[in-house]
């Protein structure tokens, strides 16, 4: 869906999400949302929690699975996933921080495999993502799933790509300070998801959401894996449209 703006098209992600929580609610069940970082979803957060705030939304029956964070990263640094999170959305809303999953990266090196195997059990276990939240990297990338990532990746620890490694580079002053690493969740563990939301914004984005949607399905651009997922729904503005 092609939209005038970003700010409208944010607010559309938000409440197709928000009516996932509110069916789920209704039935007396979880909401299990994978969640995104980067600047593409701040505005979707924003709307979520305006709707908590002035619309009776509640988050207590939501269940978050982040989709990556950098490492080694501590949860208290700026540029962390998880201080992103707190700062744009469960700081202003009534989550329970016991639901809230976002991959740890402080963990010594021998363990994280083992944690990662573990977060796509507790994946599993509370029944599956409903609805994935998704932004792109110019390499392609959902999550931190770089080039050469198949379909069949689940949570592992990556090295980023050069280029995502330059683009970070606006968060964390240099370039030389972006951890070269990444624990990220796979792109088979994306397309278990029931419903997926992908966001672009912006014309530096026109040429890759090109390739996703229109281009050959192949990890060369592993966003283009997403053609093969039943329910997938692209949300972007004219700018992030231009070469489709
Ligand atoms: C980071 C995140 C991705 C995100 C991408 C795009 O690399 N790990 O999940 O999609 O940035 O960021 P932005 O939304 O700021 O363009």
């Amino acid at each position: 869906t092609i939209f005038e703006n970003a700010q409208e098209g944010a607010i559309r992600a938000a409440h197709e999400i928000a009516s996932v929580i509110r069916s789920k609610q209704k039935e007396g069940r979880n909401a299990v949302l994978g969640l995104a970082t980067g600047t593409s979803p701040i505005n979707v957060y924003r709307e979520l929690v305006r709707l908590h705030k002035e619309d009776n939304l509640s988050f207590k029956n939501v269940i978050t699975f982040n989709l990556d964070e950098y490492y080694p990263m501590k949860p208290d640094e700026l540029q962390s996933y998880v201080y992103f999170m707190h700062e744009h959305l469960f700081n202003h809303i009534d989550i329970l921080p016991e639901n809230i999953n976002i991959p740890d990266g402080t963990l010594p090196i021998e363990k994280v495999k083992e944690y990662c195997l573990n977060y796509e059990k507790k994946i599993e276990a509370v029944g599956g993502i409903d609805v994935q939240l998704l932004g792109i990297g110019r390499t392609g990338h959902i999550g931190f799933n770089e080039p050469g990532s198949s379909n069949q990746t689940v949570t592992r620890l990556v090295k980023l790509d050069p280029l995502t490694i330059t683009d970070a580079a606006k968060d964390f002053i240099k370039e030389e300070f972006v951890p070269l690493r990444a624990i990220t969740m796979g792109v088979g563990t994306i397309m278990k998801a029931r419903k997926i939301i992908l966001l672009a914004w912006g014309e530096g984005k026109a040429k890759i959401l090109q390739k996703t949607i229109e281009g050959n399905i192949s990890d060369e651009v592993p966003a283009s894996f997403l053609q093969q997922h039943p329910n997938v729904q692209v949300i972007v503005d004219q700018w992030a449209a231009l070469e489709l």
